[in-house]
């Protein structure tokens, strides 16, 4: 706790210390943790839609693909967008990629909406992540295409590693959660078999 709290006080003070001068942040940049989260979701897209994979495998490998692009989206859209628009000006190049950004992101959780909702054969469950797969594609090519590059200039070395520090912090405490409530989640079910063996 005491070292969660220490992270999130240098967190803060490396971010009043940027602004573009000093360069005391370190760490990996937030691009390139954006841009590992981008190889990830790829693999686990090119797995899911291999055709030996089986359904069973498929439907597992969607929920990881949508647990890793939700997070995703989650920590560009409160850590890095937001920087990334302030930082540019009004009718720029640069404030249009940004709020683009916004909307494929849109774009991708209607597909995740409908990747999630109701039954589906295995071919159109497939069609499905095919779809979500060809927008987060496109996504990706416009972010480490145009808008990274857009980042690197207008918020600088030092910036972009407080973002990293901040993205990491958060994706860690997100993961940790999530773990959390899996394993309560597990001893539930477990307890659960243990009082219907009882009832016997
Ligand atoms: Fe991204």
């Amino acid at each position: 706790m005491e070292t969660m709290k220490k992270a999130r006080t240098s967190a803060r003070s490396a971010g009043r210390r940027t602004g573009g001068r000093a360069s005391e942040a370190s760490g990996p940049d937030v691009l390139s943790l954006l841009h590992e989260d981008h190889e990830k979701v790829k693999g686990l897209f090119a797995q899911a839609l291999e055709d030996k994979t089986s359904s069973a495998s498929r439907t597992k490998l969607a929920t990881q693909i949508v647990e890793e692009l939700t997070l995703h989206a989650k920590l560009e859209e409160t850590l890095f967008y937001p920087e990334l628009r302030s930082a540019s000006k009004r009718d720029t190049e640069e404030r249009e990629n940004v709020l683009e950004a916004y909307e494929e992101h849109a774009a991708m959780k209607d597909a995740i909406k409908r990747l999630q909702r109701g039954k589906a054969s295995p071919e159109e469950h497939k069609a499905k992540i095919q779809v979500l797969c060809d927008l987060v594609e496109h996504h990706v090519q416009e972010e480490e295409g145009e808008l990274f590059p857009e980042a690197r200039s207008l918020l600088g070395e030092n910036e972009l590693r407080t973002i990293g520090a901040k993205v990491a912090e958060a994706k860690t405490k997100a993961q940790s959660g999530s773990r959390r409530s899996s394993s309560s989640r597990r001893k539930i079910s477990a307890d659960g078999a243990t009082s219907s063996r009882r009832k016997k």
